[in-house]
C-alpha cells in the first residue's frame, strides 16, 4: 500500500497506509511534528482493545498521557471539548504538545477541534481505528462538533501532520460499525470510481468478512480518492462537495434521531438511497444504475428502520445545514456510477415523494 501526501493550507501531510503500520510511529511522530510530547485522545473501548500496542509504538516521552473520552455520536458536543481542554491543561500540556487521536471518527473530529482550539493550534496525528475514519474523516482537515441544532455546526479546518492508518485495528471493531463505514466506501466508489463499485458489487462477501486482501484493496483506493479530492478543494467551494453524497439527507436523520438511532454511515446509506431515488426523479440518473447503488447499499446488511421520521422535519434540519444557501436545499446527486454533480436543487415536492417511499424501495432491493 503506497503512501500518500496531501497538500493542505497548513503544508503537506502524510497517509502511511499499510498492514503493522503503528511500527516506526513515533519516529515518524517526531519527525512530522519537530516534537515528541505525546498526549493521546481515545475512547475507553478503542483503548481496551488498543492501548497497549499504541503506547509501545509511540513511546510517549513522559509516560503514559492518555486522556480517555465517551465517543458516542450523542457526546460529540461542545462540553467534551471543553472537558478535554482542561483534562490537557492539568496534564500539563503546552504548545509543542502533539495530540495523537486514536479512534474512530467522532474521536478524530472532537480531538481536531480540541487541537485546533487548545492554546490556538497543537499539533494533531490522526491513527483511525474505523472504516469511516480510516477512508474519510481523518482525510481533508474537517475537525468539529454537534449541536442540538444540528450536525457539525461547530468545528475547524485543522489538517494533522500525520495519519497512520493501519488495517488491522479495524479487526476489533463491531460488526456493525464495521458495516457502518462500509457505506461510505460505497460512496467513494459512486462519486468519483467506477472500478471501485464494481470491485465491492464482486466482493462484498470477502469485504464483509474483512479479508484482508479486500481490505488491502479498498482503503487505500479511498485514501487515494479523498486525497485527490482535498488536495483540489481543501474548503469546500466546489469539488469537495461531491463527498456529501448522502449526506444532505444523512445528517438531517441523524440529527432528528438525536443521533441515537443510527449510526453515521447508516444515516449516510439511507440519505444515499434518498439521493439516487432523487436523481432518478429529477432525470439525471437512470433507473438501472440507480438499482445497482440501492442494491449495494443493501448488500452491506439491514439498515435500521427509519420509523416515524417525516418529511417536514428533515427539511427543517436540512435547511439549517451548512450544505444549505439562502433557504434552499442543495444536492449532491449521481449523474452515472463513478460520476457525481453538486449544488444541484430539486423541487421539495419531488424530495418528499422520495422520503415517503424510501421504506417500500429498501424493501423492494432486498427482495
Ligand atoms: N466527510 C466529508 C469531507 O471530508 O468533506
Amino acid at each position: 500500500m503506497p503512501n500518500t501526501r496531501i497538500r493542505s493550507s497548513a503544508g503537506t501531510y502524510e497517509i502511511r497506509c499499510q498492514r503493522m503500520a503503528l511500527i516506526g510511529a513515533a519516529r515518524q511522530i517526531a519527525r512530522a511534528c519537530d516534537s515528541n510530547e505525546v498526549f493521546i485522545l481515545s475512547s475507553p473501548r478503542v483503548w481496551r482493545h488498543w492501548g497497549k500496542s499504541v503506547v509501545r509504538a509511540i513511546r510517549p516521552a513522559h509516560g503514559n498521557r492518555v486522556i480517555l473520552f465517551d465517543d458516542a455520536e450523542a457526546r460529540k458536543d461542545m462540553s467534551n471539548v471543553e472537558a478535554i481542554c482542561r483534562a490537557l491543561h492539568r496534564a500539563g500540556a503546552d504548545r509543542h504538545s502533539v495530540l495523537v487521536a486514536v479512534g474512530g471518527g467522532v474521536v478524530g473530529d472532537v480531538a481536531g477541534f480540541v487541537a485546533s482550539s487548545y492554546l490556538r493550534g497543537v499539533s494533531l496525528v490522526h491513527i483511525p481505528s474505523t472504516v469511516v475514519a480510516q477512508v474519510d474523516s481523518s482525510i481533508g482537515g474537517k475537525t468539529g462538533v454537534n449541536l442540538p441544532e444540528g450536525k457539525n455546526l461547530v468545528g475547524a479546518f485543522y489538517p494533522p501532520k500525520l495519519v497512520i492508518t493501519d488495517p488491522i485495528l479495524l479487526a476489533t471493531l463491531p460488526h456493525r460499525e464495521f458495516r457502518s463505514g462500509l457505506y461510505e466506501v460505497i460512496k467513494s466508489g459512486v462519486i468519483a470510481d467506477a472500478r471501485l463499485f464494481a470491485y465491492l458489487e464482486q466482493n462484498m462477501r470477502a469485504v464483509l468478512r474483512r479479508d484482508a486482501a479486500a481490505l488491502a484493496w479498498i482503503i487505500p483506493r479511498c485514501i487515494q480518492i479523498k486525497a485527490r479530492v482535498v488536495t483540489a478543494d481543501e474548503r469546500e467551494r466546489g469539488l469537495r462537495k461531491i463527498l456529501n453524497f448522502g449526506h444532505t439527507l444523512g445528517h438531517a436523520l441523524e440529527a432528528v434521531t438525536g443521533y441515537r438511532r443510527f449510526l453515521h454511515g447508516e444515516a449516510i446509506g439511507w440519505g444515499m438511497i434518498a439521493a439516487a431515488r432523487i436523481a432518478v426523479a429529477s432525470g439525471r440518473l437512470s433507473q438501472s444504475q440507480a438499482t445497482r447503488i440501492i442494491r449495494l447499499i443493501m448488500e452491506v446488511g439491514p439498515l435500521p428502520a427509519l420509523g416515524r421520521v417525516r418529511a417536514g422535519q428533515l427539511r427543517k434540519i436540512m435547511l439549517g445545514d451548512k450544505k444549505s444557501r439562502a433557504g434552499r436545499i442543495r444536492w449532491v446527486l449521481p449523474i452515472r456510477i463513478g460520476k457525481a454533480q453538486w449544488d444541484v436543487e430539486v423541487p421539495w415536492a419531488t424530495v418528499t415523494r422520495v422520503i415517503r417511499r424510501l421504506p417500500q424501495v429498501a424493501k423492494e432491493a432486498r427482495a
